[in-house]
């Protein structure tokens, strides 16, 4: 194939490596940074696919930079909210996800964050590292049972579904949001659709696993958390903006939760102001995924998306 393909960061090598064997030319932007809208634009110029990330924002004027020529967006991620779908549509611009590859590891740190948050993980390795611990007392770090209490999962897709199931040794109760029915949370887990209010009024884990959208950018703001129980446990593994931020901040200082678990922010690279200074915290910077066998998959998916579209085969997971 007398392809051109631009990589806009460097990726697992076995992505690469898949591209050079069935294309001519393979440019990865070198350096370790995001590019800026400007430099995105001038490289894609020319090219007859793009393998993009969640931190690119791919619109209309990029594709047009790109031109007609350019058949495939791939974006190695489950998550597309980076995408301006309608000028893909319009352009007739073929884009790709990776779907399926990554259930497990994201459900795994929503479960890390859960019980690095529950038991004050962070927190208490942070004390034994200051070397200030005094020896066992039995006040210390005292955090919460995880074991038999309620577990609510708002969004019941892959990911969600993966997270819920991963519960059965703790033997949680398990109440679920989503706009459709889930037959197999219910019948392996005897799990109840319940509306939004019910479940964070009844939850003592709230974990958040909805794509982001404009019906879902702060679902969960300052009234939701109000709903909560003063010792709930929120969780965020999805996308940053589902959450108010600053609200989230101000219900952790007024404790009108317990504490948080997150994995994403509503502005990253950074953070609310007044976020990590707070214990009741634990704060990771979107790694949910980074397991070597989940980021190698990742990469591959979105490769092979780029040769079966350039080879004029149907993509593997067009979004
Ligand atoms: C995704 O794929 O959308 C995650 O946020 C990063 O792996």
């Amino acid at each position: 194939m007398g392809a051109n393909v631009y990589i806009t960061k460097l990726i697992p090598t076995v992505g690469i490596e898949h591209l050079k064997k069935h294309c001519e030319t393979i440019e990865v932007n070198p350096d370790d940074r995001v590019l800026t809208p400007e430099e995105l634009i001038e490289k894609v110029r020319g090219r007859d696919a793009v393998l993009c990330l969640l931190t690119d924002a791919i619109n209309d004027k990029v594709y047009e930079a790109a031109g007609p020529q350019c058949k495939i967006f791939a974006n190695m991620a489950v998550g597309y909210n980076n995408i301006d779908l309608e000028a893909a549509k319009k352009r007739n611009m073929i884009t790709t996800n990776t779907p399926g590859v990554l259930d497990d590891a994201t459900a795994d740190m929503a479960w890390a964050l859960l019980f690095s948050a529950a038991r004050r993980v962070v927190e208490s390795d942070a004390h034994m590292r200051s070397g200030k611990w005094p020896g066992w007392g039995p006040l210390q770090f005292i955090g919460q049972d995880i074991t038999n209490r309620t577990l609510g999962i708002i969004g019941a897709g892959r990911i969600g579904t993966n997270f819920a199931l991963k519960s059965i040794g703790f033997n949680m109760k398990v109440l679920y949001t989503d706009v459709v029915r889930n037959e197999e949370l219910e019948t392996k887990l005897g799990a109840q659709k319940v509306s939004m209010d019910e479940l964070l009024k009844s939850s003592d884990f709230v974990s958040l696993h909805t794509p982001l959208l404009p019906e879902t950018t702060h679902l969960i703001g300052e009234k939701e958390l109000g709903l909560m129980k003063n010792s709930a446990v929120l969780i965020n593994s999805s996308r940053g903006p589902i959450i108010d931020e600053k609200a989230l901040v101000n219900a952790l200082q007024e404790r009108v939760i317990a504490a948080a678990g997150l994995d994403v922010y509503e502005l990253e690279p950074k953070a609310a102001e007044g976020l990590l200074e707070l214990e009741n915290v634990v704060a990771c910077p979107h790694i949910a995924s980074a397991t070597e066998e989940t980021r190698n998959n990742m990469a591959l998916i979105a490769a092979k998306n780029i040769t079966e579209v350039l080879a004029g085969r149907p993509p593997l997971n067009p979004i």
